[in-house]
């Protein structure tokens, strides 16, 4: 080994450090690019080509000895260093900062449509998300066989033409659960059902197997279309603000008579346009008999929205997916 090299060694061997100043020297000479250990390495050049390899395999021995000294060094000093003083040895020492999680968008916004219901004075039910076939349809006034079944796209269950056993499917959308709630509550009633709901429909930026409705019902004697436009709009200017830009269309939905349907005026990106934002109208008599309330005594309006929608319009979201990818890069973003 060159003498030049074995000096070096000592060197690095004889070096100590007591504090991390010492220790940011010892990385400075040694180590870094222009330390002594690469210096050495330009020495190649003027060596013999016969001696060439003997050098590069003591440069090497030099290097590494080098890069393990700084390592003993820091063991060392970080041992007798405040760093890894704990906070029993000193209480003045801050907490370490964890991250800080934060609701879902879509949670939020359920939470925002909630208040607003209270407020209101509608109260919360929910339902079963595996459905029967009576409810998810026949009792909505879906006729048998009638394509609109086939329109909800339904994700079966169990499948059975043995009417006695029945179909159960994977509810398409919150209505079954005014069912549910008129077939155990006499009128009148005021209430929102939240919930999952399911449909086989072809992923993509606008729809997903999977999303989020809020129903909501009101029966009640003497109900009448003149509420449910004045109750839809209400929701929409405490949901959206009172310069909301809305309208109100025709609609047809086997459960209502009339139907309409709302929708917001959304502006993003510098463009604009009419998002469809829920389906509603007056309880079909067929529905309230289905349900065992009196159509005669009774009436009353309904309507479904969609949980993913209003959040797209609040939050400026353009592709639906990113609600279930759960990548923390987006969902930090709603703190
Ligand atoms: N269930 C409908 C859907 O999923 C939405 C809907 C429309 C619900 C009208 C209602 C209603 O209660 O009255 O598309």
């Amino acid at each position: 080994m060159p003498d030049d090299i074995k000096a070096l060694l000592q060197e690095i061997a004889d070096f100590s450090v007591t504090n991390a100043t010492e220790l940011e020297n010892f990385r400075l000479e040694f180590i870094s690019k222009n330390g002594k250990v690469q210096s050495m390495f330009k020495k190649m050049g003027s060596i013999p080509k016969e001696e060439k390899a003997a050098f590069g395999k003591s440069m090497n021995d030099l290097k590494n000895a080098a890069q393990s000294r700084f390592e003993i060094l820091k063991a060392q000093f970080d041992t007798s260093s405040a760093s890894t003083k704990t906070a029993l040895d000193d209480i003045t020492l801050s907490a370490p900062t964890l991250p800080i999680g934060s609701l879902h968008p879509l949670t939020q916004t359920l939470e925002e449509m909630k208040k607003i219901f209270y407020r209101l004075g509608f109260t919360i039910s929910d339902g079963p998300e595996i459905e029967d076939d009576f409810h998810n349809f026949t009792a909505l006034n879906f006729p048998p066989n009638h394509p609109a079944r086939d329109e909800q796209d339904t994700f079966f269950v169990r499948k059975s033409d043995d009417p006695a056993v029945g179909d159960l499917v994977l509810r398409t959308h919150t209505s079954p659960v005014q069912i549910r709630l008129m077939e155990k509550q006499k009128p009148p009633i005021r209430a929102i059902m939240p919930g999952r709901v399911y449909r086989n429909e072809a992923v993509s930026a606008k729809s997903y197997f999977l999303f989020h409705q809020v129903e909501a019902l009101y029966i009640d004697k003497n109900v009448s279309v003149a509420d449910l436009k004045e109750t839809l709009i209400t929701f929409a200017k405490l949901m959206f603000g009172n310069d909301v830009k809305y309208r109100l269309r025709p609609g047809f939905f086997p459960f209502t008579e009339p139907s309409l349907e709302m929708d917001i005026w959304w502006e993003a990106n510098g463009k604009g346009r009419w998002l469809e934002i829920l389906g509603s109208g007056m309880v079909d008599p067929n529905v309230l008999i289905a349900s065992g309330v009196d159509p005669e005594e009774y009436t009353g309006f309904a309507w479904g929205m969609g949980v993913e929608r209003i959040a797209i319009v609040r939050h400026e979201i353009d592709d639906i997916r990113t609600f279930y990818e759960n990548d923390i890069r987006f969902l930090e973003q709603f703190n």
